[in-house]
């Protein structure tokens, strides 16, 4: 498996950390980790209806595709654990590399405490400062309407699998977005 890409902004693993009040850490994952962040992404992805193989065979592409930004593939740590983890690649927008987030997964023994959020924050804290103009998601318009997402179709922005009106289908503008950004996308992992 390889390692990922990086947005060359010279923040490295280290600058990169948080430690939250509550002491867990956020940091950019790496490749000792990756079996946790699979323990946590099957965890967190079969606790209802599904178990988890669609996600885990996501993150698996990505890795084995060396498509993780490094950047912005992070892990919440909590007592040495992997308590969460998100995911971010670059995807095809109209033929321009355009950030794709997926999945995000926190362990369900520790949903509901921020941990979410706190990766989510950190991501689009470091998505802003490497200039990137957008990140793109499928996930609960519910849950991503607080961090800045809003729905992708109005801006000429589409994910065909899943139907032009999916409402699921989310961007958030950073301070670099311009009306140029349209088109469909596609996942690093649908490209080939
Ligand atoms: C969805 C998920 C990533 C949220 O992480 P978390 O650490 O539990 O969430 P946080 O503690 O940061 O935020 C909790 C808030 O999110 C809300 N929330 C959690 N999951 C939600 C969902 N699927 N849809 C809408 N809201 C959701 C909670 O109701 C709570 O709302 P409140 O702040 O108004 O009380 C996590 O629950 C998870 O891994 N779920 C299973 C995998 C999954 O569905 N991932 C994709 C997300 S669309």
């Amino acid at each position: 498996m390889g390692r990922g890409q990086s947005l060359g902004t010279g923040r490295s693993s280290q600058t990169g950390r948080r430690v939250t009040p509550v002491g867990r850490v956020i940091r950019q994952a790496t490749f000792e980790d990756r079996d946790a962040i699979l323990a946590v992404v099957r965890d967190a992805f079969s606790d209802g209806p599904g178990d988890g193989h669609e996600e885990i065979d996501i993150v698996e592409s990505t890795w084995l595709l060396d498509a993780a930004v490094l950047e912005l593939e992070l892990v919440a740590i909590h007592h040495g654990e992997v308590v969460g983890h998100v995911l971010t690649a670059f995807g095809d927008l109209g033929g321009r590399q355009v950030a794709g987030v997926a999945p995000l997964a926190v362990r369900p023994s520790s949903q509901g405490v921020g941990v979410g959020t706190e990766l989510m924050t950190e991501l689009l804290h470091s998505a802003q400062l490497a200039g990137l103009p957008l990140i793109v998601l499928l996930g609960s318009p519910a849950y991503y309407r607080r961090f800045g997402f809003e729905l992708a179709g109005p801006l000429g922005i589409f994910y065909r699998p899943d139907g032009v009106a999916n409402p699921h289908f989310q961007v958030c503008r950073l301070t670099n977005y311009d009306p140029s950004w349209y088109g469909d996308f596609v996942y690093c992992w649908e490209g080939a």
